[in-house]
């Protein structure tokens, strides 16, 4: 015991920093833990994830002790050999513990279809509309009756999930699928995945970045209000709303209390917000990656690495140039400094959660101050965003790095997100959205708008597109009262429809991403293999065909690009002379 006692003092001094921080969460399985360092360090799966989707075959304390044994047995390095035995007799296979679920609202049709002119974008609509059949889950019982078997997150309802790897619920992800959903007609299947949100508020005081553990200590993208929202004008079930409204409102505090930043400029301080993850050690389910990049680090620097990289994953954008430092290791992923960054989508999405809230309260449940109180946070908010994120000249928000005291000039889709959330009080941006979009020639790509024009393979990066950054962009500029900015919009949505359509024709598969440099195609970088199935995906190419299905045609590209291109070479030509 003693000796032990001495060996894990020594390890923990001799790791030094790794003290520094907290880990993710208190699981010395799932989440920390000389276990979770030997099998993941020694790769025994492609996938780290893998490893923490296990479920434990007995006792997590039985499995700990019989951990120390066999370490010392082997004098606290065990063979790759060894190891693999020892994950096959204490760990049942990963996932097990859900179970396919086919939502109970679910039926073969839906209105939204009729509404498709385009007969094989109709039918690969009624195929779309199939999917949640294919990505329903539910809980087997034990979870909730032994949750320290799982290191799932134990939810009462059943839910909709992204596929592939993500086999849980993911927090953002789920705001487009929902959309999807209430297309489909399901808004019971919505509301218990509300539901589960609004207890996971009640148990965490937020939501976690997806339903496992490991992601405890970080939340995604703020979008819960927004969901409520979608849910009660579908639905118009206010009581739901008056019942959980306190709630929604916890969720906003955690932001306001643990993600604020006070930002000064022009001798004026504003309040603004950010992902910031103070927890330590690499991601349990990235875990060697995470490892091996800090080994690039001197040691002092790896804690803070690794909390900008859970910071990074907060922000739902894993991994991104977006969040990449200049200097000497500007460029790589090493280089992450997410928490350094006030990031645009953030705000706005905060800025329109401010703005639900004020409405619910004034006109359902009747509470004036509340209301007010909430106003007063928008338009501090707007205030702040104009001072600090918006860039007149240029037409669009920037992130802002309050270290540096810059904003960042590249081109993010996530930079007009103020248009999509309805976050902005000069009504000439409109002109200005469109000729930010033509200065950055994001319109000469056929096949989606790219992620950012930033080649770093990382995922969150060109040549990748995303189905959640096209909604920003085409629904924040169907919106503008501009004739030209609903046609622009449009024309976004129809590149959109036929990149995944061909992808689909020829695949019979829907991706979370897409590559646009090659003609589009499942798209790649980043940590792991392209994932199909897929939730956020689905919901996005519904929405699409919901709004714009009597214009939308499947057919072949160069049909529009050619006199198109003519048009431009004359115009052109034109402006030579
Ligand atoms: C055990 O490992 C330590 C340090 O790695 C080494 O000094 C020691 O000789 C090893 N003992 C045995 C019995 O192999
Ligand atoms: C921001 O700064 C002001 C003035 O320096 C201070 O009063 C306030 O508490 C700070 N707020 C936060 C969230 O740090
Ligand atoms: C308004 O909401 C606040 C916060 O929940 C509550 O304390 C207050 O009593 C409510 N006021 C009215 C008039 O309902």
């Amino acid at each position: 015991k003693t000796w032990t006692l001495c060996l894990l003092l020594l390890l923990g001094v001799g790791l030094g920093s790794l003290e520094a921080l907290p880990p993710p969460c208190d699981s010395q399985i799932y989440c920390y833990g000389d276990l979770l360092h030997q099998v993941q360090m020694a790769k025994l799966f492609p996938d780290d994830k893998e490893f923490v989707d296990m479920p434990l075959s007995m006792a997590p304390d039985q499995v700990l002790l019989s951990f120390g044994e066999l370490a010392k047995a082997h004098n606290y390095s065990i063979p790759r050999q060894q190891l693999q035995e020892f994950v096959t007799k204490h760990f049942q296979a990963a996932r097990q513990e859900l179970q396919s679920w086919i939502p109970g609202d679910w039926k073969d049709s839906s209105q939204f279809l009729q509404k498709i002119t385009d007969a094989k974008l109709r039918a690969w609509a009624e195929e779309l509309h199939q999917l949640w059949k294919k990505l329903g889950k539910k809980m087997k019982p034990e979870v909730l009756s032994h949750p320290e078997w799982f290191s799932l997150i134990y939810s009462q309802h059943p839910f909709i999930v992204p596929g592939g790897r993500f086999a849980e619920f993911y927090y953002w992800d789920s705001y487009w699928v929902m959309e999807g959903l209430l297309l489909s007609e399901m808004p019971e299947t919505v509301k218990g995945m509300l539901q589960n949100f609004l207890d996971l508020v009640k148990s965490y005081g937020h939501i976690p970045n997806g339903g496992r553990v490991y992601y405890l200590q970080r939340s995604q993208p703020p979008l819960l209000t927004l969901m409520m929202d979608r849910y009660v004008t579908h639905t118009n079930d206010i009581t739901f709303l008056l019942e959980n409204i306190e709630t929604l409102a916890l969720e906003l505090n955690f932001w306001t209390e643990k993600r604020s930043i006070n930002v000064s400029s022009g001798g004026k301080s504003y309040i603004l917000n950010r992902y910031y993850v103070p927890y330590g050690g690499p991601r349990p389910e990235s875990y060697s990656k995470d490892a091996e990049l800090a080994d690039t680090l001197q040691e002092g620097d790896r804690e803070a690495l690794w909390a900008e990289l859970k910071a990074g994953a907060e922000s739902g954008w894993d991994f991104s140039s977006r969040w990449f430092s200049g200097g000497p290791n500007s460029n790589s992923l090493s280089s992450t400094r997410t928490s350094k960054i006030v990031p645009v989508d953030l705000n706005a999405f905060l800025c329109q959660a401010e703005e639900l809230m004020s409405n619910f309260y004034s006109r359902l449940s009747g509470n004036d101050s509340q209301a007010a109180q909430y106003r007063n946070l928008r338009a501090q908010r707007l205030t702040a965003l104009t001072a600090i994120l918006w860039d007149e000249e240029k037409g669009a928000c920037f992130d802002y790095d309050f270290e540096n005291g810059k904003k960042n000039p590249e081109f993010y889709p996530s930079n007009l997100t103020p248009l999509w959330a309805s976050c902005f009080s000069d009504p000439a941006i409109a002109d200005k959205a469109l000729k930010y979009l033509e200065d950055n020639q994001i319109l000469t790509y056929k096949y989606g708008i790219p992620t950012s024009l930033q080649k770093s393979s990382q995922q969150w990066d060109f040549p990748n597109a995303w189905a959640p950054l096209q909604d920003l962009v085409i629904r924040g500029l169907a919106k503008l009262p501009s004739p030209q900015a609903q046609e622009v919009a449009f024309q976004l949505a129809q590149n959109w429809i036929r990149t995944n359509f061909d992808v689909y024709s020829k695949t019979s598969t829907m991706y979370e991403k897409y590559d646009i440099s090659n003609g589009g195609q499942p798209g790649g970088g980043g940590e792991y293999q392209v994932q199909e199935g897929f939730g956020w995906t689905n919901g996005v190419v519904l929405m699409i065909l919901d709004r714009y299905g009597d214009r939308l045609t499947s057919g072949a590209w160069p049909a529009l690009r050619k006199p198109h291109c003519l048009v431009v070479t004359l115009l052109l030509s034109l402006l030579t002379i």
